[in-house]
């Protein structure tokens, strides 16, 4: 059975805690990854329109014989598709890539800020409508800063679900972080264990020797700690299960203080800066 904590969201919908993401994984190979995690039970894919493999996460959901209600899907909208009129038709284009007629959870990959002349506020506005036509059971952002968070606030009826961002010991993200919690908006953190960047981290080492786990567990049961919702990526059946085994053991407070402390601010990054990335795919 699985026991991963449940987290209620700002619109009363939960989202399991600890999920499994397809960023990278090639297409043909998806539907396969995400049968292993089923098998091993996660009941969250994190997939994205950007990653091209919605349509393995949606075969690997069929094929596992579980109601679609028991699989907790994300996806996100794709930089190309800001404006209203090609969110409608990117959103429906997910449906039909998941085989599904809703999606647990939409988001706004990045916030462009210097592209469409800076209005993400109408793209988030026709996620307000999937929300009201029930096809996006919840709604949210990823890589939103204080300010574009702000801004929303300021100018939007619904507040994000969710802000998914880089977070993880060299990236800690206080600043966004804490604005979540001040404003009821859960976040989710993406590369989680950096993309395998932070393993070799003699704190982490350290910890992880002394309490009988992996460092990728350490990390993963930091987050699960801090409260962030993670879906750490791997198509290694062994590394699949292992990542999910978090809930036999505990870290001290000191433990977590200490891995919060490895925190290098944005020398951190393993990703982009989202007040510069303008990427759009060709
Ligand atoms: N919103 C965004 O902009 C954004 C950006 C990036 C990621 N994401 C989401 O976040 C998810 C996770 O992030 P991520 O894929 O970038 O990185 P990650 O989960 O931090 O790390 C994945 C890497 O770590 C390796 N790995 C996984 N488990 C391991 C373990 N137990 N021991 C050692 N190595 C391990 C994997 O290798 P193998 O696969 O070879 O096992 C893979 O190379 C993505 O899949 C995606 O859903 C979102």
């Amino acid at each position: 059975m699985s026991t991963v904590p449940n987290i209620t969201l700002n619109d009363g919908a939960t989202i399991p805690q600890l999920g499994f993401g397809v960023f990278q994984i090639p297409p043909p190979e998806t539907a396969q990854a995400v049968s292993t995690a089923l098998e091993v039970g996660y009941r969250h894919i994190d997939t994205a329109e950007m990653y091209g493999n919605e349509h393995g996460v949606g075969e690997a959901v069929r094929a596992s014989g579980l109601a679609r209600e028991k699989v907790y899907i994300t996806s996100k909208l794709n930089n190309g598709f800001h404006r209203p009129d090609d969110a409608r038709s990117a959103f429906e284009s997910t449906l039909s890539a998941l085989g599904s007629e809703y999606v647990d959870l939409f988001l706004i990959h990045w916030p462009l800020p210097s592209r469409y002349d800076g209005d993400f506020v109408s793209t988030w506005k026709t996620l307000e409508e999937f929300k009201a036509q029930g096809r996006a059971r919840s709604i949210g952002v990823s890589n939103f800063q204080v300010e574009h968070l702000q801004r929303l606030a300021q100018e939007a009826e619904v507040t994000p679900a969710v802000n998914q961002i880089e977070l993880h010991p060299y990236l800690r993200n206080g600043d966004v972080h804490v604005y979540d919690q001040e404003h009821g908006i859960a976040t989710e953190a993406w590369s989680p264990i950096a993309q395998g960047g932070v393993l070799d981290d003699p704190v982490i080492t350290e910890i992880a020797q002394r309490v009988g786990r992996t460092a990728a567990q350490v990390v993963l049961r930091w987050h699960m700690q801090l409260g962030t919702i993670v879906f750490p990526k791997s198509t290694t059946p062994s590394r699949i299960r292992e990542n999910f085994d978090l809930f036999d053991f505990e870290l001290t407070g000191e433990d977590v203080e200490r891995i919060s402390g490895l925190d290098r601010a944005d020398d951190g990054r393993t990703g982009p800066d989202p007040d510069k990335f303008d990427y759009i795919p060709g």
